[in-house]
C-alpha cells in the first residue's frame, strides 16, 4: 500500500468576524503550516452549514459572516494555490456521508459528547427540545474530517471530543465495512498563553455578545481605544504600587503577541519582556506605558493584516470566485471518498459490473 498522505482539514463557524484569539490561537499556525510545506494537502473550510444548526433563524448572518471570515483568512496570509479554501455547505457529499455515519452512532453516545453536553446547558435547551441538527453536529463534523480523509485536524482543546468521537466513527465503519477511512488527530496549539485569550475585559474568553473582542479588522483607532480600556490590575492604582501580571490582560496579550524586537522598536528601555515584568511587579511601571507597547506591538502585527484586507475588499466577487474555485477541488475530493464509501457499503449498484453479472447469473437459473 502506498504511504498515507499527510492531509490537513480545520475550519471555522462563520458567526462573527474573527479576532486576535482566532489569530494567535489558530490562523498565525495555519499560515505557517501552510508555508512550511510539510503536508500533501491542507484544506480551511467555512463551517455555515454547522453554523445554522443553532443560528437557524439568522441565515442572513451566516451569509454575511461566510464573506467576513473568507477574508480574514486571506487578509491572514492563507494562500488559495496552498490551501483549499471552501464553504461547507458546498459540498453535498458531506450530508451523504454524515446521513449514513447516523448509522454508527447512538444517542446516548451523542448525549456523553462533553461539548454537546455543555452546549445543551449553554443555550437551555430543555430536554427533548433541541433541534436534532444541533444535536448530530459532532456526526456531521466527523464527516467533515473523514469525507477529506484528513490525518491532522489543527484546533483548541474543546474539539477534542469531536475528534475522539470522529476517531471511534472510523473505527467503526472501518470494522464493519473494510478499510477505507482515516482516523484523524488532533493537533493543538503548540503555545499555552494561546489556547485562549481573554477578553480585553478580563474575562475567560472573547465573544461578540460580551463587546470584548479586538478584531482582525479592527482600525487603527479602535485598537487604540480598546487597548487602553484594557482590564489590568485592579489594585494597581498609582505608579509606585508594586503590579500583579496574573488575570493582567494587557501582560496576557504580550505573552502571545511580543517578540524581543517588538521592544528595540517600540520601548528600548528593556530589553525583552521579563525586564518589562519585573518593573512592572517591582512598582514604578504604570499602566499607561504598558497599554501603549501593546498597542504598538498589536497594530504592527494586525496593519499587514488590514492593508490586505483592503486590497480584497476592493474586489469582492474575486473573493467569492476562489471559493467557487476551492469548492470545486475540494468536490473532487469528496466525489472520490464517496465513491469508496459506497462501493464499501454495497450501495455502488450501477458503477458494478460485476454485481450486475453476478445478479444475472443468480436469476438466470
Ligand atoms: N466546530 C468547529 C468550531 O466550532 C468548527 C468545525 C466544523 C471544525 N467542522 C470542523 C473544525 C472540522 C475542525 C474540523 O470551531
Amino acid at each position: 500500500m502506498e504511504a498515507k498522505e499527510r492531509i490537513i482539514l480545520t475550519g471555522d463557524r462563520p458567526t462573527g468576524r474573527l479576532h486576535i484569539g482566532h489569530y494567535v490561537g489558530s490562523l498565525r499556525r495555519r499560515v505557517e503550516l501552510q508555508n512550511e510545506g510539510n503536508y500533501d494537502k491542507m484544506y480551511v473550510f467555512i463551517a455555515d452549514a454547522q453554523a445554522l444548526t443553532d443560528n437557524i433563524d439568522n441565515p442572513e448572518k451566516v451569509r454575511q459572516n461566510v464573506i467576513e471570515v473568507a477574508l480574514d483568512y486571506l487578509s491572514c496570509g492563507l494562500d488559495p494555490e496552498k490551501v483549499t479554501l471552501f464553504i461547507q455547505s458546498q459540498i453535498p457529499e458531506l450530508t451523504e456521508l454524515s446521513f449514513y455515519f447516523m448509522d454508527l452512532v447512538s444517542v446516548s453516545r451523542l448525549q456523553r459528547n462533553p461539548t454537546v453536553k455543555t452546549e445543551i446547558q449553554m443555550r437551555g435547551f430543555g430536554g427533548e427540545s433541541i433541534p436534532v441538527g444541533f444535536f448530530t453536529y459532532p456526526i456531521s463534523q466527523a464527516a467533515d474530517i473523514t469525507l477529506f480523509k484528513a490525518t491532522t485536524v489543527p484546533a483548541g482543546e474543546d474539539q477534542e471530543p469531536m475528534l475522539e468521537q470522529s476517531r471511534e466513527i472510523v473505527r467503526r465503519f472501518n470494522h464493519i465495512y473494510g478499510d477505507t477511512l482515516v482516523e484523524p488527530s488532533i493537533m493543538l496549539p503548540t503555545n499555552a498563553v494561546c489556547c485562549r485569550l481573554p477578553g480585553t475585559d478580563g474575562k475567560a474568553k472573547m465573544s461578540k455578545s460580551l463587546g470584548n473582542c479586538i478584531y482582525l479588522s479592527d482600525s487603527a483607532k479602535e485598537l487604540k481605544k480598546k487597548v487602553n480600556s484594557m482590564y489590568t490590575d485592579p489594585e494597581h492604582i498609582h505608579i509606585e504600587q508594586p503590579g500583579h501580571l496574573e488575570g493582567n490582560t494587557v501582560f496576557i496579550y504580550l505573552d502571545a503577541f511580543c517578540e524581543d524586537s517588538d521592544f528595540e522598536k517600540f520601548l528600548p528601555e528593556y530589553k525583552n519582556l521579563d525586564e518589562l515584568k519585573a518593573h512592572y511587579t517591582r512598582g514604578g511601571l504604570g499602566d499607561g506605558t504598558c497599554k501603549k507597547f501593546l498597542y504598538n506591538v498589536l497594530n504592527d502585527r494586525l496593519e499587514p493584516i488590514r492593508a490586505r484586507r483592503a486590497e480584497l475588499e476592493k474586489d469582492i466577487p474575486a473573493v467569492y470566485e476562489i471559493l467557487r474555485k476551492g469548492c470545486e477541488k475540494a468536490r473532487e475530493a469528496a466525489i472520490q471518498t464517496m465513491d469508496e464509501v459506497r462501493r464499501a457499503m454495497k450501495i455502488n449498484y450501477f458503477d458494478d459490473a460485476e454485481l450486475i453479472a453476478e445478479q444475472a447469473k443468480r436469476f438466470a437459473k
